[in-house]
């Protein structure tokens, strides 16, 4: 993998003079995050390749110190497995299709599946066999979170016990699983589900492999505050309390790599108060909208410094559909023109994962940018200082 290499956003720019999207990566902000997850969570950091599985993400974690994927699909898979041979994977969607599920065993030696139903306890037992580690998902409240995945997966926790012991009556390995929800900003979740776990330990009676934590660790989108490592201690403390001996595991994603990241877009029309750039919510941007998310943002004169007063912009995406607009505006300077650049913050989670290329529209170039990103915390203070109303 070729990946053009630059000491800032601003000579990039100058080099490329871009009119097309360009994804940015910060390794050294990514491999910063990694130490927090290393330093502060008392057992293993997985990472959920679902959140960014472009290619220098994974490099980038891997050597970092992230060794271990949380992988949902065989492309997952055999993508981790190709880039990265040494990595373990295992395989954390409840519901797996039978031929993902042979491959998985049988061509790249997969061992651990996550299940929330006995029916699908049966097809792992009659495909990969009883030499397997299978983790029960419990369902958790979704407080806290923009996305509950408990609505999707999950048993209640009687069913957990039921499952556990089933597991383990079977020759299999048991292991215990919750996702608390993504952009979970209440760690009074982790907590909850973390005494849950215990009271299902107990309950079922069986040793465990390990309980994984799964992710949902929030981004510091603009309004949110988030203290990573505060989280993690609280963790950690409720760890040691409820006297969960076993190993931890946790898979955050969108923690691990969204302000390693950020997305440089340029103007192509400005009318009024409203921009028509080159992404949009088919692109890198649709999880803005879903999540209601504010995004911290910075903008670049071409060929000239931009010197007007910040301001509130509409945002149209490139395609050609009504419907390709952010909900939220940008906050930028008020002299922006046709030609100019905007550089977007903290887009490495379920961006370019999420982008379809509908109407031709690709973010196909992905840079990095070698050092700290020193100017999201001024882009936090100026977009919530002009307290930019969602309605
Ligand atoms: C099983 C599982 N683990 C981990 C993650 C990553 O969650 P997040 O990006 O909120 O940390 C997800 C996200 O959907 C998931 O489904």
């Amino acid at each position: 993998m070729k990946i053009q290499r630059f000491p800032s956003v601003r000579s990039m720019m100058d080099q490329l003079d871009p009119s097309y999207p360009i994804f940015v990566v910060w390794p050294d902000v990514i491999r910063a995050k990694v130490s927090v997850f290393i330093d502060h969570f008392p057992g293993e950091v997985l990472y959920a390749v679902k959140c960014n599985p472009h290619p220098l993400i994974l490099e980038t974690l891997f050597g970092a110190g992230i060794h271990s994927f949380d992988t949902a699909s065989l492309p997952e898979i055999s993508q981790v497995r190709d880039l990265l041979p040494d990595a373990n994977c295992y395989f954390n969607h409840p519901v797996k299709g039978r031929g993902a599920l042979e491959t998985a065993a049988d061509v790249y030696g997969l061992a651990d599946f996550v299940i929330d139903d006995a029916k699908e306890l049966d097809k792992i037992e009659q495909i990969v066999g009883t030499d397997a580690t299978i983790s029960v998902r419990f369902a958790t409240g979704g407080t806290g979170a923009v996305f509950d995945l408990s609505t999707k997966f999950g048993v209640s926790a009687a069913d957990a016990v039921r499952l556990l012991q089933d597991v383990a009556r079977r020759g299999m390995r048991p292991a215990l699983t919750f996702h608390v929800g993504s952009q979970c900003i209440d760690v009074e979740a982790y907590r909850t589900a973390l005494v849950t776990a215990k009271t299902i330990i107990e309950k079922a009676g069986v040793e465990l492999a390990y309980l994984d934590i799964g992710g949902g660790f929030p981004a510091p989108y603009t309004g949110v505050r988030v203290d990573l490592e505060a989280m993690l201690k609280v963790i950690s403390d409720t760890v040691t309390e409820t006297a969960l001996d076993m190993p931890l595991l946790c898979e955050p994603g969108r923690a691990l790599v969204v302000d390693g990241c950020s997305l440089l877009l340029q103007v192509h029309l400005r009318k009024g108060d409203t921009l028509y750039v080159n992404e949009g919510i088919y692109g890198c941007l649709s999880e803005v909208n879903i999540g209601k998310f504010i995004m911290p943002t910075r903008a670049f004169g071409r060929g000239r410094t931009l010197k007007g007063d910040p301001k509130a912009f509409r945002i149209f995406g490139p395609t050609c559909d009504n419907l390709d607009v952010l909900d939220s505006p940008f906050l930028v300077p008020d002299d922006i023109q046709e030609g100019d650049w905007i550089e977007v913050g903290l887009m490495g989670a379920y961006s370019l994962a999420l982008a379809s290329g509908f109407n031709g529209f690709v973010t196909e170039t992905v840079v990095a940018v070698d050092g700290p990103c020193r100017w999201l915390d001024e882009a936090q203070q100026i977009a919530e200082s002009a307290e930019i109303n969602l309605e």
